[in-house]
């Protein structure tokens, strides 16, 4: 079996608990094959001479790491990636803020990896590319004479082509996207708007099998949704703390229900309008005030990048604008958290709240909302109440699909979730269940792998 190395802008902690499914896959195939895992070690430095990639050997992976210069970071990271990509592949050309010092940076950062990568390489490895900071890579790669087949995949939505035209310079991005070997997308819909892209702006054919030729060259494009360790859920939630059985056990006598939300703080989340849409369920169901309060975890993120702040000023406001409108001094009916929760307090935080409430206006795939139907319990399952521009709603027909943009919709959802009859829940937590165990975290990995070693084109629906 060659050996695989994986590239993305941070590398995970591969001895941390709070690794999550993704990572852990990731690290697990890395161990079997033997590997190298490359990126950001999270330092930014003064120097401006080219690093070389400190080594660290955990077991049989390799973790490459190279620090970024406060250019770099700033330019790479916060702007192209965060300032430009990020808002403009979630559909809020608003938000883009594009300079051409950005674009400078992030093709500087890539050249920097590429160079980087190249000393760490080996004739027969394969290599897996991950995310929107690394586009340009394998075009890099193969300036430098690199031969081995390279992978690509998308963790966040591909925009439809009038909406990716707006960036200066996407031609040269999508050409460069297509040096590689295979590209992965995490839905259907990412997938078609890169090959609507590829036929209308560059004149590609697609050929019947969905793979794009390129003169002699063929990409393999396909969808490959992320799926996660289900059973690693399970037995975490199956486990609550001390902690949460006890606050558990007090919202049981007093009768409350609990909505959960947990996301990073990211205007792409649609918090504002998820926490407008919980008070309107309490003005439109005045029965449901004191039995039911919303905790929303919002893990701070990208602090350094305005919209992030403003988004932030935005939920504090509104969340202290709802309980001081229906609190009672024995109710709190939001409860808004600005911080880091472990992994194995969500688990069990999600199997004891009765709904799942995850409202993004645009996602790559969320894997909250796959995380939510493993934690529940077959005996009394929640709810989950699911964007239907979450990647996940693509799969998650049995959640209750909502308009992130329209709150009444949400709130009515909340409700029927809140009072949804126990057969009915057992019924969509079955099916829910089933599919997040059949497109699973090593589905995902295996499915890409065939692609990437064999050319095999995915069909996963
Ligand atoms: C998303 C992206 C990842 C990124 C993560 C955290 O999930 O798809 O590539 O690592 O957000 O964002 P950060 O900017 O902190 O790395």
């Amino acid at each position: 079996m060659k050996r695989l190395v994986v590239v993305s802008n941070r590398v995970a902690d591969l001895r941390s608990a709070q690794a999550g499914g993704l990572a852990v896959g990731l690290a697990d195939s890395l161990r079997q094959r033997g590997g190298v895992w490359m990126g950001w070690d999270g330092q930014t430095l003064k120097y401006e001479e080219e690093p070389e990639p400190r080594l660290r050997k955990v077991g049989t992976v390799t973790q490459a790491t190279i620090p970024l210069t406060e250019q770099d970071y700033s330019e790479y990271y916060l702007g192209f990636s965060n300032s430009v990509l990020w808002p403009l592949f979630h559909y809020r050309l608003d938000l883009v803020e594009y300079k051409t010092t950005f674009l400078d940076g992030y093709r500087r950062v890539n050249a920097k990896f590429a160079n980087a990568l190249m000393s760490v390489l080996k004739p027969d490895d394969v290599i897996w590319i991950h995310d929107y900071h690394l586009l340009p890579l394998a075009s890099e790669l193969r300036q430098r004479g690199c031969k081995q087949r390279i992978g690509f995949f998308l963790h966040i939505p591909f925009p439809p082509p009038e909406i990716l035209a707006a960036v200066p310079r996407h031609r040269w991005l999508v050409e460069s996207l297509l040096e590689f070997d295979v590209i992965g997308f995490q839905t259907n819909t990412d997938l078609g708007n890169l090959q609507h892209y590829v036929e209308d702006h560059l004149g590609c054919r697609l050929e019947p099998d969905g793979k794009i030729a390129i003169g002699e060259r063929e990409v393999i494009a396909g969808c490959f949704p992320i799926g996660i360790d289900v059973d690693s859920f399970v037995e975490m939630a199956e486990k609550p703390s001390d902690e949460v059985q006890i606050e558990t056990q007090r919202r049981e006598i007093l009768g409350r229900q609990q909505i959960i939300g947990v996301d990073r703080l990211d205007y792409t989340k649609g918090l504002p309008d998820r926490l407008r849409a919980f008070a309107r369920l309490l003005e439109l169901y005045p029965e449901m005030r004191k039995s039911v309060a919303l905790m929303q975890i919002a893990t701070p993120t990208r602090e350094e990048v305005e919209a992030y702040v403003e988004i932030r000023k935005e939920l504090e406001a509104l969340s202290g604008a709802i309980n001081g409108r229906f609190a009672d001094f024995n109710w709190t009916p939001v409860r808004y958290i600005h911080g880091t929760v472990p992994r194995d307090a969500l688990a069990a935080l999600f199997r004891a709240s009765q709904v799942g409430f995850v409202t993004p206006l645009r996602d790559g795939m969320n894997l909250v909302a796959k995380e939510y139907v493993a934690a529940q319990s077959m005996e009394n399952p929640g709810v989950l109440v699911l964007s239907k521009f979450a990647g996940a709603a693509e799969e998650m027909h049995e959640a209750l699909i909502v308009n992130p943009y329209d709150v009444d919709d949400m709130a009515r959802n909340l409700c029927r979730a809140l009072t949804m009859p126990l057969e009915e829940r057992q019924e969509r937590q079955r099916a829910l269940m089933q599919r997040i165990r059949e497109h699973d975290a090593a589905y995902w990995l295996n499915s890409f792998m065939a692609a990437l070693e064999n050319g095999e084109t995915n069909r996963a629906a």
